[in-house]
């Protein structure tokens, strides 16, 4: 794993949106996007009540990335100043060279394929520069547009994790959807012979 990546956040760029390093401006954007209960229902945090939780959360981004637990970015779109969501890798194990992602979307930007385009990013960032083998997410069952979300990635959906999360009080269980570098890559040779046979029609 290189662990250079936890010099400094790097900005990375869709084709709508830059990916980029948190800082505590953003409160009232974190405020927005974590106050929402439809956010938080398939995960383990209850919606946030004022600003000074944003900010606390914005303050523990900083302190995961210096301890190299976890690297937390702000999605923006391209031309707006206004932060819509985070994404985030996480839970490193260096030797296996494995990672978990994260994703969350203020409600209002639902649906516009933002989300498949900052995972899309970050597992090309994850696996081609931090030199990851797998990454992986668990999936609360129900929340079946995190699913699609990886599924239009080419996820493996590779089982259900029992009683893995505590969400809300109640011991829930996981999809678990994962990647590997060799997924990847074989995605990238696909691409380029329908690339190659366009090109020759
Ligand atoms: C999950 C989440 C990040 C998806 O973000 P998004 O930007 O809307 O995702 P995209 O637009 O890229 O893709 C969503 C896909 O799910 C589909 N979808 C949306 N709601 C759905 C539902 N209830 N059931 C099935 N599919 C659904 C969409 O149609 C789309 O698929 P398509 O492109 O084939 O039509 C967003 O819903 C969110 O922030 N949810 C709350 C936080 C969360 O659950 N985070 C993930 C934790 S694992």
């Amino acid at each position: 794993m290189n662990e250079n990546c936890f010099d400094k956040i790097e900005v990375l760029e869709t084709e709508r949106l830059i990916l980029r390093p948190i800082t505590e401006l953003d409160a009232k954007y974190i405020f927005n996007i974590f106050s929402d209960p439809e956010v938080a229902k398939f995960d383990w945090f209850y919606p946030i009540e004022d600003t000074e939780i944003a900010l606390k959360m914005i303050r523990n981004y900083h302190t995961s990335f210096t301890s190299k637990e976890e690297i937390t970015w702000g999605i923006q779109p391209k031309g707006s100043d206004e932060l819509i969501g985070i994404c985030c890798l996480g839970d490193f194990e260096v030797r296996s060279r494995r990672a978990v992602i994260g994703y969350d979307l203020a409600k209002k930007e639902w649906n516009k394929g933002y989300a498949t385009e900052a995972v899309k990013v970050l597992v090309d960032y994850g696996i081609n520069r931090m030199e990851l083998n797998r990454i992986e997410a668990f999936i609360t069952p129900g929340n079946d547009a995190s699913v699609r979300v990886l599924e239009k990635l080419n996820f493996t959906r590779e089982g259900l994790v029992r009683e893995r999360d505590l969400i809300k009080g109640q011991l829930v269980d996981g999809i678990v959807m994962a990647i590997l570098k060799k997924d990847l890559l074989r995605e990238e040779k696909t691409d380029n012979k329908r690339k190659l046979s366009k090109e020759l029609l």
